[in-house]
């Protein structure tokens, strides 16, 4: 294997997290090829990547990670040597609806890929073949794999499985099955289990993207039960970078938590969203609004809907010195502008 080169199969790049990640993995990096193995369902879009397209060390394959001979052909065709997996379904509306695919992906696809790294790389249990040793799985999950909290608390890596919703469900499973091949094979994993995303590239049908799209629309916008159900926002880069950090300096077989201590009420984003657009949106704002904050609705809410979510991230913050750089309200400031000039980009 060439030493000086090393190459990644990055997993679901082309959605909201991992086309966020390879631009900015292959700037900070520049002995890193990425391989970049996407379905493209609904979820990915390959306009996420335009600013990598063309790169030298950024190659695009679609297809299915549940697709053991195509993942085992990547391997021999690019001597992978690291996995970072995105690839998942992952909007809980959707899981409610139609679970399956849930299933399919989260589980089987995360077990596809372990076991085809154990055997590209190792020889036996606790023995990896030489010259792969220093190779490394990363597996990306939610917070919404520990359930819903009260009022107070805070997860932490020690709090129990609890998920709620059939997404949640499956990533607790693909988790499971990462702790096990860890504790079976000995096979280098590391765990990271994230709060809620955002920022710019994700897909219109989450929370915050779909606030401003149905605004500047002139479309209401709907806000699940009373509006007070509580995530524990993070910027999409700070999540990058905590990433970046746990694939190259975290312990095997450890999992860490990422979040940015930025606790807020759905009420309060769809609130703040729309003063924002009040200021940088005015121009397109409809005739009849005086605010666009006059769009939002009350609707019925979601079954199962966690109450409140929220990340304690000590363990990666002490011992990695990970530390957001964005709090809530600068990160929505970013986001709101991006999505701004994205909709006047469609609209000329
Ligand atoms: N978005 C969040 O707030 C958040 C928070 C914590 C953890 N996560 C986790 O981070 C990861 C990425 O989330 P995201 O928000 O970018 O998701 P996303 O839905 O935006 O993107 C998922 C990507 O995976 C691809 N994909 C789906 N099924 C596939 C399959 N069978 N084979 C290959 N590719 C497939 C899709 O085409 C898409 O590009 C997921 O594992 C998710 O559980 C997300």
């Amino acid at each position: 294997m060439d030493n000086n080169l090393k190459t990644i199969l990055v997993t679901g790049g082309a959605g909201f997290i991992g086309s966020n990640f390879i631009p900015y993995f292959l700037k900070k990096y520049e002995d890193y090829t990425l391989i970049n193995l996407d379905k493209l369902t609904y979820a990915g879009n390959t306009r996420n990547l335009s600013e990598v397209i063309n790169h030298p060390r950024y190659i695009f394959r679609q297809g299915d990670i549940c697709d053991q001979v195509l993942v085992s052909r990547l391997f021999e065709e690019f001597s992978i040597e690291g996995v970072i997996h995105f690839a998942a379904e992952s909007h809980v509306d959707n899981s409610i609806k139609s679970p399956e695919s849930f299933i399919e992906t989260n589980v089987k696809g995360t077990f596809v890929l372990l076991n085809t790294a154990r055997e590209y790389w190792m020889e036996a249990p606790f023995k990896y073949k030489s010259g792969y040793e220093g190779c490394r799985f990363h597996h990306i999950s939610t917070d919404e794999v520990y359930g819903t909290l009260g009022e107070t608390g805070l997860f932490t890596e020690e709090t129990p499985y609890a998920p709620n919703s059939p997404y949640s469900a499956s990533k607790a499973s693909s988790d499971m099955i990462v702790r096990s091949y860890y504790h079976t094979y000995g096979l280098n994993v590391v765990t990271t289990n994230c709060s809620n995303n955002y920022g710019p590239k994700q897909h219109r049908e989450k929370l915050i993207p779909t606030i401003i799209d149905n605004a500047l629309n002139a479309k209401t916008i709907p806000i699940y039960g009373d509006g007070k159900n509580v995530r524990d926002w993070l910027y999409v880069t700070d999540h990058c970078k905590g990433i970046d950090l746990v694939y190259h300096e975290g312990d095997s077989g450890e999992t860490y938590n990422i979040g940015g201590r930025n606790e807020r009420e759905n009420i309060y984003i769809a609130t703040l969203i729309c003063e924002l657009l009040d200021d940088i949106a005015s121009h397109v704002k409809d005739k009849s609004l005086n605010s666009y904050k006059e769009l939002i609705r009350h609707v019925n809410d979601r079954p199962g809907h966690d109450r409140r979510y929220a990340i304690d991230a000590t363990k990666i913050e002490t011992e990695l010195n990970w530390m957001a750089d964005e709090n809530f309200e600068t990160g929505i400031k970013k986001t709101v502008e991006w999505y701004v000039h994205q909709f006047q980009l469609e609209r000329n």
